[in-house]
């Protein structure tokens, strides 16, 4: 037993204080998570839901405004018909468990993304879970659903051109902050930390125009294995960091 000196804690690292307000992950990695273990990728899914769910009340718990989880890009699609209903059919489990909680964890969940293509039963779940939790404060948690950031910034610009043509909008007095209103993130704060899991150096169209300023942080670590000391250490980093937005 070690009698002197222990490694300090990665949470004596992090300031609480002063979280960022916004973190947004990618949560990926959870194919070759399962892969590592010789299991099917959708065993992998299965443990991610899992740790989306410790991550995501244990974000609640130190008090952060807003987490952004990309849950299924709108690419996703593509993958085989198997993986994509195991990850549907665990999102329908966590949806119920999330409603059936909802009272006591009194988290605001709100879905970012094109919600037509699941099945009623999704996109009324979804629907339910969001009017619920309408009015608590405290923790909201955007979930990232067949979201793309190119379809995201698509839809506003129709959006947008709509209502001009009914007189409701102008061009000439267009903003940055007045076109943001039009993202599935109207009203939301850019996100201040992206964290990606499993080591990929790219943004996979997850929030195009909302990652402009914000920090990375990449770990190899996979999603399923993700646990509250490595959100630290990427909380640590971040606040490690000086932010200059352009300027000196
Ligand atoms: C992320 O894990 C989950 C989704 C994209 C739905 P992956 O399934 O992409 O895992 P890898 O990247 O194949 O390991
Ligand atoms: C990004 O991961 C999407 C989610 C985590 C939901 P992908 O695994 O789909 O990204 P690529 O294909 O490696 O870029
Ligand atoms: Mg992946």
């Amino acid at each position: 037993m070690a009698l002197f000196s222990k490694k300090p804690a990665v949470r004596d690292e992090v300031d609480f204080s002063r979280l960022p307000r916004h973190i947004a992950i990618i949560m990926d990695g959870n194919g070759r998570w399962a892969k590592k273990r010789g299991l099917p990728r959708t065993a992998g899914h299965a443990a991610g839901a899992e740790t989306f769910r410790t991550i995501a009340t244990y974000c609640k718990d130190i008090g952060l405004d807003y987490l952004t989880v990309y849950a299924f890009s709108s690419e996703n699609w593509k993958r085989p018909e198997e993986e994509v209903g195991t990850i549907m059919s665990l999102l329908k489990k966590y949806l119920l468990e999330a409603i059936s909680r909802m009272e006591r964890d009194k988290v605001k969940m709100e879905f970012f993304g094109d919600l037509s293509p699941l099945t009623p039963e999704l996109r009324e779940l979804c629907e339910r879970t969001r009017e619920i939790s309408r009015h608590y404060e405290g923790c909201q948690v955007n979930v990232c659903l067949n979201y793309g950031g190119r379809d995201e910034l698509v839809r506003a610009a129709k959006a947008f051109a709509r209502d001009c043509a009914e007189g409701k909008g102008d061009p000439n007095h267009l903003t940055e902050e007045k076109f943001s209103g039009y993202l599935y993130s109207g009203g939301v704060p850019d996100p201040d930390l992206i964290i990606r899991t499993s080591g990929e150096l790219r943004l996979s169209n997850f929030l195009l125009w909302q990652a402009a300023y914000s920090e990375f942080y990449i770990t190899d670590v996979l999603w399923p294995d993700f646990s509250k000391e490595e959100l630290h250490r990427a909380i640590a980093s971040y606040q490690s960091r000086e932010r200059r937005f352009g300027g000196v």
